[in-house]
C-alpha cells in the first residue's frame, strides 16, 4: 500500500513542479487570501483518478472535491497541494500530501517535498522515512532552545486575539517560531528533526493526516490543545505536534489561553 501511496504522491508532485513560475489559472475561493489554481485541481485528479481505478470501493475525502459518496472503512485524505499561496507567488516551499485511514485511523501516508525532491512516508509500525532513509524527531527537552513553526488560517474569525497572543508567547519563550505556509510539510519537518514542535489552531484533515502517521513514527506526537491524542474529523482542528519532549512545556502555553480549548 505504502508503495502505491509514495508513487502517487511523486507523480502529482512532479506535474506541479512543471507549472512552477509558469503560467495558470487562479481563483478566489473565499477571499484574496484564499487561493485555489488549476494546478491543485489538476493534481487532485491525479491522486483521485488513481485512487477509483485501484481501490473503487475506498472512500475519498479531498480538499478540492470533498468526501466522496462511498461508505468504506478506508478513506482516503488528500491535499493535493498543501502551501498553494507559496506555489502561486513562485515560493519553492509546498506539498502533496496522501493518508490512508482505517476506521479513523491513519495507517499510511506520504508527503512530498516538491522543489527539494524529498519524499517523506510512514507506515503503521514500521518507522519514519525520509527519501527511504529512518528518520527521528529531535531530542530538545528545553523550549527555551526550541526551534518551533505555526501556521495561520485563511480566516481568524473570532479566535484572533488568541491565535496573535499565542504566536507572540511562544515567541518571546522559545529559541525561534517560523511561519512557513505548508503545514504538512511543517510537521513533516518536525518529524525530520529540523523543528521540535508544531502548533496551529484551524487545520482540516487533509492538511496534517500524511503528516500525522509520519510524525509518530519517528517519534513524535500529535495532540489537540487539551493534550488528547489528535482524532480525524471533517471539522476544523487546533493541533499540537512535538518531538514528545516539549509538550508539556508547549501544552502549559496554549493551556494559558483558556478560550482556544472551547
Ligand atoms: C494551508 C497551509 C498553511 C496553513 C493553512 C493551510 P493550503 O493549506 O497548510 O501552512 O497555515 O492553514 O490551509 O491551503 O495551502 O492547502
Ligand atoms: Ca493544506
Ligand atoms: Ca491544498
Amino acid at each position: 500500500m505504502l508503495n502505491d501511496i509514495i508513487a502517487i504522491t511523486n507523480e502529482a508532485g512532479n506535474m506541479i513542479k512543471n507549472f512552477y513560475r509558469k503560467d495558470f489559472g487562479i481563483e478566489y475561493k473565499t477571499n484574496a487570501s484564499n487561493l485555489v489554481t488549476e494546478v491543485d485541481k489538476k493534481s487532485e485528479e491525479i491522486i483521485v483518478g488513481f485512487i477509483k481505478k485501484k481501490f473503487p470501493n475506498h472512500t475519498i475525502l479531498a480538499e478540492e472535491s470533498g468526501l466522496s459518496d462511498k461508505n468504506s472503512d478506508y478513506v482516503w485524505i488528500i491535499d493535493p497541494l498543501d502551501g498553494t499561496t507559496n506555489f502561486a507567488h513562485g515560493l519553492p516551499f509546498f506539498s502533496v500530501s496522501v493518508a490512508l485511514t482505517y476506521k479513523n485511523e491513519v495507517i499510511a501516508g506520504a508527503v512530498y517535498d516538491v522543489m527539494r525532491d524529498v519524499m517523506f512516508s510512514a507506515e503503521k509500525g514500521s518507522g519514519a522515512f525520509e527519501n527511504g532513509n529512518k528518520i527521528k524527531v529531535s531530542s530538545n527537552t528545553e523550549l527555551e532552545k526550541s526551534f518551533l513553526v505555526t501556521g495561520f488560517p485563511y480566516e481568524f474569525d473570532d479566535e484572533q486575539e488568541t491565535i496573535f497572543r499565542l504566536f507572540k508567547n511562544f515567541i518571546l519563550k522559545s529559541r525561534a517560531v517560523r511561519r512557513l505556509g505548508s503545514a504538512a510539510l511543517d510537521m513533516c519537518y518536525v518529524a525530520t528533526g529540523i523543528f521540535d514542535g508544531f502548533w496551529e489552531s484551524s487545520l482540516n484533515a487533509w492538511d496534517i493526516c500524511g503528516a500525522k502517521i509520519i510524525i509518530e513514527e519517528a517519534g513524535g506526537e500529535v495532540l489537540d490543545y487539551k493534550g488528547n491524542l489528535l482524532e480525524i474529523n471533517t471539522g476544523k482542528l487546533k493541533v499540537l505536534a512535538t518531538n514528545k519532549c516539549i509538550t508539556k512545556k508547549m501544552l502549559e502555553i496554549i493551556q494559558e489561553h483558556n478560550n482556544i480549548l472551547k
